[in-house]
């Protein structure tokens, strides 16, 4: 009798241990489930957050070739300024690579040469093509220029460095500049080589109150402001980039 109940009692804990272990098995399966489910929603955000980062920089390209064609327009209007912003870019670029600089922040002192003077779009008409001297309210005006350029540029991330490059662009080598009077090697490179280009693309350009200059003129010019407004050997170098009347006075 006792043998009896001692077997049916094993019986049951035998029933109730399969049971246990079915349940738990079942429960594993759902765990490897919902681990599978898992998986696949964060590989699916981590797609989602690829693709998100590739359409704002593709948004950031974009607004970059907005503000070109913005720029292009504004220098088209006036014949004095056409084609300014894309010889000071490839001057700059030319002059940067003989400075040393690697392609890459080149190519950004380039990028940073085409829109340098896009801040103008927020000075009036009257004041930006006039023939004669600026009085000293138009000056006032006028300076505003590479601040309204750098905060037009501000929003696109990989473009900080132009950013700075921009604002100060007018900067000179002693002090003198503008916005923040900034000298010597205080003044960013980048903005050290634009003002050399610019200098130089000014002088040779025709002008609504003088023809472009000679280049001898230009070189002597350019040799006077070397050291004073202008960092004296990116002026050299751009010198010797610019022509061949006169390497052997360069670096
Ligand atoms: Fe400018």
């Amino acid at each position: 009798m006792a043998g009896g109940v001692g077997l049916s009692q094993a019986l049951s804990y035998a029933r109730d241990l399969k049971s246990l272990y079915e349940s738990s098995r079942a429960r594993e399966r759902e765990l490897e489930q919902m681990q599978e489910r898992l998986r696949v929603a964060y590989q699916q955000s981590l797609q989602y957050a690829i693709d998100l980062r590739k359409t704002y920089r593709r948004l950031q390209q974009a607004s970059f070739r907005s503000l070109l064609g913005l720029a292009n327009a504004l220098e088209a209007k006036d014949v004095y300024t056409r084609g300014h912003s894309e010889r000071v870019a490839a001057l700059a670029r030319r002059i940067a690579l003989a400075a040393g600089v690697a392609p890459g922040p080149a190519d950004i002192i380039a990028q940073a040469g085409l829109l340098h003077d896009l801040g103008k779009i927020g000075i009036p008409e009257h004041v930006l093509r006039k023939p004669g001297p600026l009085s000293e309210e138009e000056w006032t005006v006028m300076r505003r220029h590479p601040i309204v350029g750098a905060q037009i540029v501000a929003p696109l991330e990989f473009f900080a460095e132009g950013a700075v490059i921009v604002r100060h662009h007018h900067e000179r080598h002693d002090g003198s500049g503008y916005p923040d009077g900034l000298r010597g090697e205080l003044i960013p490179l980048g903005a050290r080589i634009v003002a050399v280009a610019d200098v130089y693309d000014a002088l040779t350009s025709d002008r609504p109150y003088r023809a472009r200059l000679a280049r001898d003129e230009a070189v002597r010019r350019l040799d006077v402001e070397a050291g004073q407004t202008l960092d004296a050997h990116l002026t050299a170098l751009c010198v010797h980039l610019t022509g061949d009347a006169a390497p052997e006075r360069t670096v």
